[in-house]
């Protein structure tokens, strides 16, 4: 056992071992040789959607992945009609009855590792290494979730009460769960929110994002094969303002998990507000402007290379991602001149090829933001470095990795989901302003740390509402059940993913009083 609770986590892949990946990579092209399609899956039927259309690859546009469609009203209605009849069965079922449901699930992505790779590398166009990392997380989900519910949806809780009297505390399923999910982790977060929902006795009506339809069909059929009812677990892909809303606006839910930009979160929490049926619960997971403080003390080649995974790493492309670099003014320059050298050892590329670090953004409309930003910053801002974006790489939407230095994080008043960094220097007499000055984005997802004082970086941590500190390392990657996940303030609404009370957000209590 690894980590000290009842599972193990998966131990993933070994990229450095050869023939680990020559048979990977044969499995990954038999995937893709495959043609994918996606589309509403309700009552366990892959159906016909709307607005068919190609899945293009990211990193090369002229290439098609596959196709996909979207979800009809009618197919959102037989969604939760189908899964507000079974949802009680489900829950009936109990956390042992689920949990080797999700264990299933957890084996069987697993064994379905190269095409899941070969749809991630192509349809979200992610690196091996964050391919491989996304697989792992999703099984981690599930084997944890089951292990909790397991634990917390056994047997009630027996309570105390006067001599004649038995009372005990029960958790169950709030009913239906929409499960909103982003295109930067369309595997790992989509597994997530959904085995969380169903281990806690839930029915769920998943969308996910419309740029990774692929990928998450695949994982709800492996769900069914798994063992899930395909009345409780529907997929129901399209875009927010169609699907989303549909969804959110439905009396007959129980409740929202959403991972993605704050600016949605308000809207589905209006959306729910303004509707008629219960009073449901949001859990939202949402954006971060994540900084990084260094002082004189830090170790300045380990900050380098946690800079370079932190900022750059999934081309930036990571809710945890580090956006500001706050450096103390007397190794700023050294910090500057290194991270420089270690920026031109960047390979931009196409992800498929073992040896890229940073492949592309997820779609024009994104890449579009980051060149705005990038030409604000070029007139208000120093360019320390800008990656080249290669013009091998004609058809896809590739953005070089880039590092500014700024005067003030009063410079970036949101969040800019992308490899570019930047960078402010601070005097030895200013630390507090600079936790002032974090502390008023409103943020609080992610922060990092790099100082040899201790005192300094547990007081740091103390003063700062921040729902994930890295201390002497790199800010990205949390690992489920060691470095439960979220944030609070205009990152999220506060529930931990691969956390122990992730589960209790999806549930409701019943108490029972009996005389006997
Ligand atoms: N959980 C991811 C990370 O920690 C971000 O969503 O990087």
């Amino acid at each position: 056992k690894l980590y000290g609770d009842d599972r193990a986590n998966s131990r993933g892949v070994d990229l450095t071992d050869e023939a680990t990946v020559r048979s990977l990579r044969a499995g990954i092209d038999a995937a893709l040789a495959q043609a994918w399609t996606a589309g509403p899956i309700v009552g366990g039927q892959d159906l016909a959607g709307q607005k068919a259309r190609p899945v293009l690859d990211p990193s090369d546009h002229t290439r098609t992945v596959g196709t996909t469609a979207d979800a009809t009203a009618e197919h959102i209605d037989r969604a939760l009609a189908l899964a507000a009849q079974a949802q009680p069965g489900w829950d009936a079922l109990g956390g042992e009855g689920r949990a080797r449901i999700l264990d299933a699930m957890g084996d069987a992505l697993e064994a379905d590792t190269p095409a899941l790779l070969g749809i991630l590398i192509r349809e979200a166009g992610k690196t091996w290494g964050d391919a491989v990392a996304e697989v792992r997380e999703a099984v981690d989900f599930c084997r944890y979730y089951a292990d909790l519910a397991r634990k917390q949806f056994g047997a009630p809780t027996r309570l105390p009460g006067p001599t004649g009297e038995s009372n005990e505390l029960s958790l169950h399923g709030r009913g239906t769960f929409v499960c909103i999910s982003p295109w930067n982790f369309p595997l790992a977060i989509f597994t997530g929110q959904v085995a969380a929902a169903l281990a806690a006795g839930n029915a769920v009506a998943a969308k996910p994002a419309e740029q990774t339809t692929l990928v998450g069909a695949r994982a709800v059929r492996l769900f069914h094969t798994a063992g899930v009812p395909g009345d409780i677990l529907h997929l129901l892909p399209g875009d927010g303002e169609t699907v989303g809303a549909a969804l959110v606006a439905d009396a007959r839910i129980g409740g929202v998990a959403f991972t993605g930009s704050t600016e949605t979160a308000r809207l589905i929490n209006r959306a729910l507000a303004a509707r008629d049926g219960a009073i449901v619960p949001l859990i939202a997971e949402t954006g971060g402007q994540n900084a990084m403080i260094v002082d004189s003390t830090a170790l300045l080649e380990q900050v380098v290379d946690d800079c370079i995974t932190s900022a750059f790493q999934s081309a930036g492309q990571r809710c945890s991602a580090m956006r500001v670099l706050f450096v103390q003014d007397d190794v700023a320059d050294q910090m500057a001149h290194l991270l420089k050298g270690a920026m031109q050892l960047i390979t931009l590329g196409d992800p498929l090829d073992l040896a890229t670090d940073v492949g592309p953004i997820i779609d024009e409309d994104a890449r579009k933001i980051l060149v705005a930003h990038g030409e604000r910053m070029d007139r208000e801002a120093k360019l320390v470095h800008a990656c080249p974006t290669g013009a091998d790489l004609p058809n896809g939407t590739f953005f070089g990795p880039r590092l500014y230095e700024i005067d003030s994080l009063k410079r970036l008043p949101r969040e800019v989901f992308g490899p570019i960094l930047h960078l402010v220097r601070w005097k030895a007499d200013s630390l507090d302003q600079v936790l002032a000055d974090i502390d008023a984005t409103g943020y609080g997802l992610t922060l990092g740390v790099h100082s040899r004082l201790e005192g300094r970086a547990q007081e740091i941590f103390k003063r700062l509402n921040c729902g994930n500190t890295y201390i002497n390392r790199n800010m990205v990657g949390a690992v489920v059940g060691v470095q439960p996940f979220g944030g609070h303030g205009l990152s999220g609404t506060g529930p931990k993913a691969g956390g122990p009370h992730y589960l209790l957000r999806f549930a409701t209590e019943k108490t029972l009083t009996v005389n006997i």
